[in-house]
Order: structure tokens, then C-alpha cells, then sequence
């Protein structure tokens, strides 16, 4: 019910706040910036390959959540991408249950490099719909937030998206002054047409041809790769990055970012940039396709750098 969803939101909005606090504190202890005695640096290990990294953070993180989770709603379905990776006996990761995906670490890699930009992710599914989403990145001192039909949040008062533009950027018509973001994943099979190729040469014609092809000479702004899928969605929710894909990503990645951009406006969905995104069809989106293509929603005025809609 109505209600029944309102807490589920206030409960993974306290989640979400202290989950982010339990990173602050891991990320202050590696850095050395504070006062408790012992710092170490933390150490990582290898998943399926040399660039999926687990740390003890992550493993933290997702067993606090875990537990808090399971006490509050036992009948709940829970998947985390560490418990997931230690061996779940789930064939299926979304089904119609009620359910909560969870990402205790999104952007590992960052975290362990100490870039700032990574965070945890929280979402409440059901149907198959992701419906409440909390991202929290507590270096950026951002909190995202949403639950269906109540809007998307930063920081819990300004509602997304920040930045408005008039026209949603439809792939065929774009480019000029966007500013694209894509991820480089975690296959790095370098053959010939292999992932790595594709994206390559994504990246180059999204920061290079399509700009080109409006008629205008319009250019694309910019093309951006953060490291974090979750935090890719929350951009693209506030307004500040015009699109995203991403091949290769997980349920946790993009669950709560998903929730979050369908509640400020945005568009979700499965398609390959920039080759057919030109003519396909939005479908509704599918977890589990492991392709995701989101466009930020539209606004109502132009924004203040006069960004015009193409
Ligand atoms: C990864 C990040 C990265 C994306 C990968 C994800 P993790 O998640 O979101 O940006 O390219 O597909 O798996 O491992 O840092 O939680």
C-alpha cells in the first residue's frame, strides 16, 4: 500500500545515512585523516578478474544492511552484489517479490584509488519496478533519494532534476552541447568487435561524429566515465549528464538510479549507442538486461548556461 511504501523509503533513506557514514569513516581511516589509532591501508581483492575488486568496506557495508533488512522485513528478498558474488542460489535476481538490491560500494575501484566518487546504493523493488532509490555519496556530500510518485531528491529538499532543458535529448537529435557519460565496465576482452573495441570506438564517435551530424556543427560538450554506474543514473536524474550507457552492468549498479531518474522525469532503457539508439524504440526498461541507455528528463526552461534543446 501507499503507506506501506512511505516507510519503506523513510527506513532505506536511515539505511542510506548511516550506511554512508560506516564509508566515511572506512574511507577516513585509509587516508589517515582521523584521530583513531590504527590505519591501515585497506587491501583488495580479485572477483572474476583483475579489475572486479571486492574490499572490506563493501563486505561491511552490505552485511550491515543485510541485517538491518532482514530483521525489519523477513519476507523481503535481498540481493547484494557481495552476497551475490559469494554464491547465490538465485537463478533469478528480480522476480516479482518484493525485494531489495543493493550495492554496499558502487565505484570500488574509485574507492580504492581514492577518488571521490563512488557511494551506496539502496533499492526497493517490486514487480520487477525499481520503486524507492537512495544513493548516497558522502564525499560528494550528495544524498539522492526517491519513492514512487513522491519525486526525486538531492539531499532530501531540492528535487531533481537541478538543471532543465527544455527538450529531452532523443539520441537521433542530441549531440550539440551534450555531455555524454559511459562506462568502460569490467570485460576488458580485447579482441577484434570485442566489448573493449565497441566501447572505444563509442566513446570517440559520441565525443567526435555525432556532434557533426545535427547540420549545425554542434558539438558534443563532453563525454565523461566516473566509475560508478549508480552515481552515472544520479547525474543524469539532476540534469548534468544528458545520457548514459553502459553494457555490462548488474541489477545493483543501476537499481536505485533507475527508481530515481523514472521519479524525476527521466527515460531507462535497453538499447547500443550510438549505432541503433537513433532508431530504437524506448521499451520499458528490464533489469537484468545488463545494457542500459538512460536520457535525463526534460524541463520546463532553458538553464542558466543557455544550453539549448536540440
Ligand atoms: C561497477 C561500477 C562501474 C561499472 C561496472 C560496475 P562496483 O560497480 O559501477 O562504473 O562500469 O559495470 O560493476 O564494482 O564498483 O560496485
Amino acid at each position: 500500500s501507499r503507506d506501506d511504501l512511505d516507510d519503506i523509503h523513510k527506513f532505506a533513506v536511515q539505511l542510506g545515512k548511516y550506511a554512508g557514514q560506516m564509508l566515511m569513516q572506512a574511507a577516513r581511516l585509509r587516508t589517515g585523516d582521523t584521530a583513531a589509532p590504527q590505519q591501515q591501508q585497506q587491501e583488495h581483492v580479485q572477483k572474476a578478474n583483475a579489475v572486479d575488486l571486492v574490499t572490506e568496506t563493501d563486505e561491511n557495508i552490505e552485511a550491515y544492511i543485510k541485517s538491518q533488512i532482514t530483521s525489519k522485513y523477513p519476507a523481503h528478498n535481498f540481493v547484494g552484489e557481495e552476497s551475490y558474488s559469494k554464491g547465490s542460489s538465485r537463478e533469478y535476481l528480480i522476480d516479482d517479490a518484493p525485494t531489495w538490491c543493493i550495492d554496499p560500494l558502487d565505484g570500488t575501484v574509485n574507492y580504492i584509488h581514492l577518488f571521490p566518487m563512488y557511494c551506496v546504493s539502496i533499492a526497493f523493488i517490486y514487480k520487477s519496478k525499481p520503486v524507492v532509490g537512495v544513493i548516497n555519496a558522502p564525499f560528494l556530500n550528495q544524498f539522492f533519494s526517491s519513492c514512487a510518485g513522491r519525486g526525486a531528491f538531492l539531499n532530501e529538499t531540492q528535487p531533481l532534476p537541478l538543471i532543465r532543458n527544455p527538450v529531452p535529448p532523443m539520441p537521433a537529435k542530441a549531440p550539440s552541447g551534450c555531455v555524454f557519460s559511459c562506462e568502460w565496465g569490467k570485460d576488458r576482452k580485447d579482441i577484434p568487435d570485442g566489448n573493449l573495441h565497441r566501447k572505444v570506438e563509442s566513446f570517440v564517435n559520441m565525443a567526435a561524429e555525432i556532434g557533426g551530424r545535427d547540420g549545425k556543427g554542434g558539438m558534443v560538450h563532453g563525454v565523461r566515465s566516473l566509475g560508478s554506474a549508480t552515481l552515472d543514473l544520479a547525474y543524469v536524474a539532476m540534469g548534468s549528464f544528458d545520457i548514459w550507457w553502459e553494457a555490462g552492468c548488474w541489477e545493483w549498479d543501476v537499481a536505485a538510479g533507475i527508481a530515481i531518474l523514472q521519479e524525476a522525469g527521466g527515460l531507462v532503457t535497453t538499447a547500443n549507442p550510438p549505432e541503433n539508439i537513433e532508431t530504437s524504440p524506448i521499451d520499458e526498461v528490464r533489469l537484468g538486461s545488463r545494457l542500459y541507455l538512460a536520457i535525463r528528463p526534460a524541463g520546463e526552461s532553458k538553464d542558466e548556461t543557455g544550453r539549448q534543446g536540440q
